[in-house]
């Protein structure tokens, strides 16, 4: 029997759109063989939805979304709207859907690819089998906490962002933490600053009250000035690492970068129910958009997320990871991850390669 889902597109904008054609080639692809039927339909976010609407997200956008069985979404920024206020500019728009959606749960896998050992900037033995998940929260923390803005006052200006945590939300991202942990290795490091900050105390509290139900799992807790450090000088030590909406921000981008690029990661944006959002780690990378540059691998393994924890098609996400490996192996690489020997692609020949390794033997 086929299968159908109703999957909303964001290309975004920069290179979003040509990776996002990379994507939506091999899931047709892996669909037919997997008797999946996917109901495409395409939305504006970000820049590309400011010029079109004056919005970042417009409103159609979120109820297409939420009309959805998942959404896959590209990158979204550009120079070209850095300048306007903040209710205008592409990075409010993601915001914006993240929390319309209660996207409260962020994955962020970063793992290192026996093919690209080279592409690391750290030594290959210091890399060499990382597997590490961040679990970011990511609807509340100080990117949504109020008071937020810049204020007049009689001696200047005054710049306020207030990082907030319910202890409803730490519990419902510790929850996610100890279960993914659990499906891993066990090991579970909450990272926060409650050396400094109350909003990190009463997070460490409710992580080690949570941490009662879950005896399988090994807690351990690192401020987030030593796990950044620790990450970088022996990030085998970490299997799972839960963190709030800012550490993970900056964590996920250092953990990232541990496997060689950016180019290679993919994330998945879930809550209690409804659609998830599967988006690349990256960015939009406007220096390169339009120029058949671009890597679209962290764009097709969000793909082979969104099959796996958004359609619940783990068969098909297996076959999506396996070509990536295969391609890796067949020696094709964009810019980002090149090195001697191995044949430099676009991002055009790079999804040609990967249709061609989808394809049934
Ligand atoms: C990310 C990005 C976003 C964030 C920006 C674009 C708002 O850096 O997804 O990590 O800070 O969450
Ligand atoms: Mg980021």
């Amino acid at each position: 029997m086929t299968k159908s889902f109703r999957v909303t597109l964001l290309p975004g904008d920069g290179i979003g759109p040509e990776i996002m054609t990379v994507a939506v080639a091999v899931l047709k692809q892996v669909g037919e063989q997997h008797n999946i039927q996917f109901d495409f339909t395409e939305a504006l976010l970000g820049g590309a939805a400011i010029d079109a609407t004056g919005s970042p997200l417009p409103a159609e956008t979120l109820s297409t979304c939420q009309a959805s069985d998942a959404v896959l979404l590209a990158s979204i920024g550009g120079y070209k709207w850095d300048d306007l206020p903040r209710e205008k500019r592409p990075e409010t728009g993601l915001l914006g859907l993240r929390s319309g959606l209660k996207l409260f749960a962020n994955l962020r896998p970063a793992t290192i690819l026996p093919q690209l050992l080279s592409a690391s900037s750290l030594k290959p033995e210091i890399v060499e089998g990382v597997d590490i998940m961040v679990v970011r929260e990511l609807t509340g923390g100080i990117y949504f906490g109020t008071p937020k803005g810049i204020f007049e006052t009689e001696d200047g200006q005054r710049g306020v962002s207030t990082m907030v945590y319910h202890s409803s939300e730490i519990d419902r991202i510790g929850k996610v933490a100890f279960e993914t942990a659990r499906k891993r290795k066990g090991q579970l490091c909450s990272v926060d600053k409650a050396n400094v900050l109350d909003v990190s105390q009463l997070w460490r509290d409710r992580i080690t009250a949570l941490s009662t139900h879950y005896p399988d799992v090994e807690l351990s807790h690192l401020y987030v000035d030593n796990a950044a450090m620790q990450l970088v000088r022996a990030p085998k030590q970490f299997d799972t690492i839960v963190t709030g909406n800012l550490f993970g921000d900056i964590l996920s981008d250092a953990a990232a970068m541990l496997t060689g690029s950016i180019g290679m990661l993919p994330s998945a944006s879930l809550g209690e129910s409804g659609p998830g959002v599967f988006e690349p780690v990256h960015g939009s990378a406007p220096d390169i958009a339009g120029q058949d540059k671009a890597n679209p691998l962290a764009q097709v393994l969000s793909a082979a997320m969104m099959l796996r924890y958004g359609l619940d098609q783990p068969k098909a996400a297996d076959q999506i990871e396996q070509a990536v490996l295969t391609v890796l192996d067949q020696g094709y690489r964009t810019g980002d991850i090149m090195s001697e020997g191995m044949k430099a692609v676009g991002c055009r020949e790079m999804g040609e390669a990967l249709k061609q390794a989808l394809r049934p033997k």
